[in-house]
């Protein structure tokens, strides 16, 4: 495990997109992994930047979300399709056709979280996958518990993860219990993976993540260190403290 220590969230930002771009510059057709959340915000917006000032080519790359709360339609303002489309999506040049977010209103849940997975082999499998963090250490909606799904599944949100994001909404009980996500195996197939951390918040999770000297289904990120190539980028606060 590879570990940058930014000094800012700018830093951080910056530092991400430029993998991004690398990446989509040595392979066009990229098959690139997307977070939701605040963290990876400012590296949308450096990509989108690039995509705008330095003509960054977004036409032939394909997308694959990491999750969406279940129960809420795909225009709700509070949706990931949502927070997709106008945080990133609508300022470059995708394709829409190409972009892929698990959908929370599936009729056949079980059925649809399969189909995901399939797509995303179909498709050859994701060559670079970007994460964020839970102040609980969960990737993706992966909560700690005492298992962790291997594939794409519906899950329950713990009470912390449904207090954190509860800031995005009006209110405690209107942030959704359950949600759809990919699973640790689902996300471990990534050839290359990308986590980012800013903030005090986080820093109890990365001090525990930074030891490398455990694996535990109470720190699901913990299982990243069985993966050959991943880059830790985090700022000064995620790091101290
Ligand atoms: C959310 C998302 C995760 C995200 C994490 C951190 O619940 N499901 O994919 O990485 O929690 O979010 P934030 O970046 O807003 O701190």
């Amino acid at each position: 495990m590879k570990v940058i220590i930014e000094k800012d969230y700018e830093r951080l930002s910056k530092v991400a997109a430029n993998i991004v771009k690398d990446e989509i510059e040595k392979k066009p057709n990229l098959i690139l992994g997307l977070a939701t959340g605040s963290t990876p915000e400012g590296m949308y917006k450096e990509l989108i930047r690039m995509h705008k000032e330095e003509g960054l080519d977004f036409s032939q790359v394909t997308t694959f979300n990491l999750d969406e709360y279940v129960g809420i339609d795909k225009d709700h303002p509070n949706s990931y399709h949502y927070f997709m489309k106008n945080i990133f999506f609508d300022h470059i040049n995708i394709d829409p056709n190409n972009t892929f977010i698990p959908d929370g209103t599936a009729e056949n849940p079980e059925e649809y979280c399969k189909e995901y997975d399939k797509l995303i082999e179909d498709k050859g499998g994701i060559d670079l996958q970007i994460l964020g963090i839970g102040e609980n250490g969960h990737i993706a909606f992966n909560e700690p518990d005492e298992y962790l799904n291997l594939n794409t599944s519906i899950v329950k949100l713990t009470e912390s993860t449904i207090q954190a994001n509860s800031r995005f909404f009006d209110s405690l009980d209107q942030v959704p219990k359950t949600a759809i996500t990919m699973g640790i195996g689902s996300i471990m197939k990534a050839k290359k993976i990308i986590l980012l951390a800013n903030g005090k918040k986080k820093a109890k999770a990365i001090r525990e993540l930074l030891k490398q000297d455990k694996l535990t289904t109470q720190l699901p990120a913990s299982m990243l260190l069985l993966h050959p190539d991943v880059t830790v980028i985090i700022d000064e606060e995620a790091y101290e403290g």
